[in-house]
Parts: C-alpha cells; sequence; structure tokens
C-alpha cells in the first residue's frame, strides 16, 4: 500500500461550520490571538482564555464530519493514510481515521498549566467534563490548562509527523493558509518523487518550487476530485506518457 499523508488546516473544518482563524470574520477577527492563544495572554487572563476553549470545545458537541473528512477516512480502504492536522477539532477521528497526529493540541484534553508537555498530567475529557472551571486542578496540583499549543510554544508532534511525512508517496494539503510554522514547513520534507496535492478554494503560497496538483475547491468537493485523479493514476498513470511514446516510435 502506498504511503498518503495528509495535512490539513482549519478549510477542512469549515463546512463543519467551524470557522477559519485568517479568512474574513474568521476567529482571530473576533479574539486578539495575543489574548487566547499564547502564553502570556494565559498568564493575564487564564479565566477568559480557558472560557474561549470551553466554548470551542462546546462547539464540537453540535458539529460533525463533513464529506472532506469522510472522503479522506475512506481512503484508508487503498492506501496507508497519515493525517497531520493543525486542527485541534475531533473531526478527523470521528470520520474515522485511525492515525491521526495532531500539531496544535486536542481541544478534548487538558493537561497542567506547569508541565504542559508532561503526559502523566494530559487528561482526555469526557463530554460532561467539557467545561472547565478556573479552580480545576491537574495531577500534579496545577490549573489544569487546554491541551492546545500556543503561539511560541514548541510543538512536540512535529518530529512524529516529519518521520511520516519523508516516507510519503503521497501529500495532501487541504484547507490550510501555510503561514504557520513548522506545520507549513512539512512540505519541504515531502521527497522529490511524491506527488503533491492541494485542495483550497483560494490561492495558497506554499513557499516552494516543485509540482503541486492544485484542486480549487473546498474541501467535500476537492477531496470527492482527488480520489477521482487518484483512482485515474491507480488504473495507469503513465497511459497518456506510453501513448506519446507509442506515438514517437
Ligand atoms: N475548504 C478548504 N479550504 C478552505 C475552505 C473550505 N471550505 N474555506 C476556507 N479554506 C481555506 C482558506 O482559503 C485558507 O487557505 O482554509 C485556509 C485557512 O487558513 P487559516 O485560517 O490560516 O488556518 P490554518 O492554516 O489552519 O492556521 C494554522 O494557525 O491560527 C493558528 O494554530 C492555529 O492551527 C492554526 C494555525
Amino acid at each position: 500500500m502506498k504511503n498518503l499523508v495528509v495535512l490539513s488546516g482549519a478549510g477542512m473544518s469549515a463546512e463543519s461550520g467551524i470557522s477559519t482563524f485568517r479568512d474574513a470574520g474568521g476567529l482571530w477577527d473576533k479574539y486578539p490571538v495575543e489574548q487566547v492563544a499564547t502564553p502570556e495572554g494565559y498568564a493575564r487572563n487564564p479565566e477568559l482564555v480557558i472560557r474561549f476553549y470551553n466554548e470551542r470545545r462546546r462547539q464540537l458537541l453540535d458539529v460533525a464530519p463533513n464529506a472532506g473528512h469522510l472522503g479522506i477516512a475512506d481512503l484508508e480502504k487503498e492506501y496507508q493514510v497519515t493525517v497531520v492536522t493543525q486542527n485541534v477539532d475531533n473531526l478527523h477521528e470521528r470520520a474515522g481515521s485511525t492515525q491521526v497526529i495532531h500539531l496544535h493540541g486536542e481541544l478534548t484534553k487538558v493537561c497542567s498549566s506547569r508541565d504542559p508537555y508532561n503526559p502523566h498530567f494530559v487528561k482526555e475529557l469526557k463530554t460532561e467534563e467539557y467545561e472547565v472551571k478556573l479552580g480545576d486542578k491537574a495531577g500534579d496540583g496545577s490549573q489544569l490548562r487546554p491541551f492546545i499549543v500556543w503561539f511560541g510554544e514548541a510543538v512536540p508532534e512535529i518530529e512524529t509527523a516529519i518521520k511520516y511525512v519523508e516516507k510519503a508517496d503521497i501529500f495532501v494539503i487541504i484547507g490550510t493558509s501555510m503561514n504557520v510554522y513548522p506545520a507549513a514547513g512539512l512540505l519541504h520534507y515531502v521527497p522529490r518523487e511524491a506527488e503533491v496535492y492541494l485542495i483550497d478554494p483560494k490561492p495558497v503560497d506554499t513557499h516552494i518550487v516543485r509540482p503541486i496538483h492544485v484542486i480549487r475547491k473546498g474541501a467535500s468537493e476537492g477531496v470527492k476530485e482527488l480520489k477521482t485523479l487518484l483512482a485515474a493514476q491507480a488504473d495507469g498513470p503513465t497511459s497518456t506518457e506510453h501513448n506519446a511514446v507509442k506515438h514517437k516510435l
């Protein structure tokens, strides 16, 4: 089975009703990023930050995976699929994807404020625990904080992601503006001979020179088209080239 790696961003979940960050009316228009997505913002006003993520977490109960998530999960029938996502929602998992690497953390988890990366103090929340309060304690006695990688923090999962990306036969970018590193830099680890696809309704600057199949569509329609293209390739990627060669002979 070929290795297919997906790098997804906020656009992947847009059709599920979760707003993106940088599009007009996106999350960072409504909430100052330095208040709700930096360690400094959390230190200044933990209550506001905890409330912000409680709202995001509650939203998970109202949304469902879209056809894009479901299409990616379905690719596991034909490919060894690894999803590397910048999203903190759980829609890839709920769609049925079995191998999901969350670069920027997970809404459904909380951790220690003192030692956020210590796995002993990372806890998966049951839905009835989604409302975290100031005063709720992690295993080490510090305030429970959202298990989210904020701006300026390390991205521990990047090393694992790189290992999979380096073995990709097919790399698919979906719904990310490729503005945030190290996630955007993963494209540099994709083997030269791999096929790269990019699904996004808007132009995206990938900061790299290499052939990319651009599918200028939203996630649901885009994944459908991706599957058609992959199926055509599996049936005989070089059939047109063969014809050309035959012609020359
Ligand atoms: N289908 C696919 N892509 C879409 C759709 C859609 N229906 N709607 C919008 N998009 C695209 C936008 O055109 C844009 O390129 O999704 C992308 C969203 O970009 P951003 O809002 O910048 O989100 P993302 O790239 O995931 O941000 C990266 O930055 O804010 C931090 O930590 C946060 O994980 C996030 C990271």
